[in-house]
């Protein structure tokens, strides 16, 4: 199983570990007795040893995100995370500024320019968090790794385009991921628009406007004139009431990467969405093979702040490296134990890259003999 030990491999396989060793070393990697491997590679030594082997999985795989079971008095509700997907040049980029923009106070003349990869606004004194990685390709890589970072999906029609290959292709990934869609009927200022046309051609998709008996909300707006966006925002509410969004922020914060990049100033910069628990400095965190101790939080606006709540995004410093987007994390009880889990998990990387590695090599084998 996935907690094996080259010792445990050698015993099971009944091979002397001094020739699991060897086999690993020719199979590119530098393996100690105590070293743990993953399962691709207890498959390919076994393979290598033609010794039958039936791989079990362990509850406790590190991989796997682990399920809450929170009492119910424990929960309150938290802000929907919505992700806006639509055919190119519908107008994703352009709503999402004006949306952004509809948060802007007098005292912020010069908007909210701080990117950290989402962003909040509130409507009748609730946030609404929004992804600002428009585009199937985000969302995509983000339910690959079993991520399910979003609530409610935004499909953007333009009004004077109508429904194209990636607005199928969006109600295809929000079907996939079993998330509400809303859909916001973009452009609506322009010279032949037809937002009526857009809901004959979504109801064809089985979208059915609820103004028509169906069970789909439609927002007729224009991301140019800011028409209808406390609409938008007022039906992105209602949606979410329905879901029943709840979190428990009492416990050790977990949830999602959204984005990381290395900064040359400031190091690591990891933009997290907070799924459960409450975020603080000090609080020691890993993703993936990544881990840190939470040196600063920046929120949506670059503003510092000591703690992040559930649906909220936030920027963390203090990470050792840049995990990917997606990756779940977790915090943990110490420095310590989120070193060794990091460790752990970039060992199971490592190994797994070695199955594929001698995958290769078997076939040049056969190239060359
Ligand atoms: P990609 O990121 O390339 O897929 O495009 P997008 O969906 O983000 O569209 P974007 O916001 O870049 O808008 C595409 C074009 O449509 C730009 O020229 C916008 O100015 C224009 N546009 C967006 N929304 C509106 C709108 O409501 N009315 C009008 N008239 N033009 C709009
Ligand atoms: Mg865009």
């Amino acid at each position: 199983n996935s907690g094996s030990t080259v010792k445990d491999v050698a015993e099971y396989l009944g091979v002397p570990i001094p020739e699991i060793i060897k086999k690993l070393m020719t199979l590119g990697e530098m393996a100690t007795l105590t070293q743990t491997l993953a399962d691709e590679a207890i498959q390919v030594i076994a393979d290598e040893f033609d010794k039958e082997i039936e791989i079990v999985h362990a509850a406790d795989d590190v991989d796997i995100e682990p399920t809450y079971d929170d009492a119910a008095e424990d929960l309150v509700e938290r802000p929907p995370v919505v992700t806006i997907m639509g055919h190119v040049d519908h107008g994703k980029t352009s709503l999402l500024d004006a949306v952004r923009e509809t948060e802007v106070t007098a005292g912020e003349a010069g908007g909210i320019t701080q990117h950290i990869g989402a962003y909040q606004v509130h409507h009748n004194g609730k946030a609404i968090t929004f992804l600002d990685t428009p585009g199937h390709q985000a969302f995509t890589a983000m339910r690959a790794r079993g991520a399910k970072v979003t609530d409610i999906v935004v499909l953007v029609v333009a009004a004077d385009d109508g429904v194209k290959p990636q607005t199928e292709e969006a109600i295809d990934h929000a079907r996939a991921a079993d998330v509400p869609i809303v859909v916001a009927v973009n452009k609506i200022d322009k010279e032949g628009a037809d937002p009526t046309r857009v809901r004959t051609e979504l109801t064809q998709r089985d979208l059915q406007p609820a103004e028509w008996g169906g069970e789909i909300e439609y927002v007729d707006v224009s991301a140019k004139t800011k028409q209808n966006l406390e609409d938008l925002l007022e039906t992105i509410q209602v949606v979410a009431d329905l879901e029943e969004l709840k979190a428990n922020p009492n416990v050790e914060a977990s949830g999602h990467v959204i984005e990381s990049k290395l900064d040359p100033g400031r190091g690591p910069v990891v933009t997290l969405l907070i799924d459960r628990g409450t975020l603080k400095i000090g609080d020691a965190v890993v993703a993936g093979a990544d881990w840190g101790k939470v040196r600063a939080l920046v929120d949506y606006k670059g503003d510092r702040v000591k703690e992040a709540h559930p649906g909220d995004p936030v920027e963390v410093l203090g990470f050792d490296g840049v995990p990917e987007a997606g990756e779940f994390f977790h915090v943990v009880e110490s420095d310590k134990r989120a070193r060794v889990l990091a460790a752990e998990r970039a060992n199971r990387l490592k190994t797994e890259s070695i199955a594929r590695r001698s995958g290769r090599k078997v076939s040049l084998e056969d190239v060359f003999t």
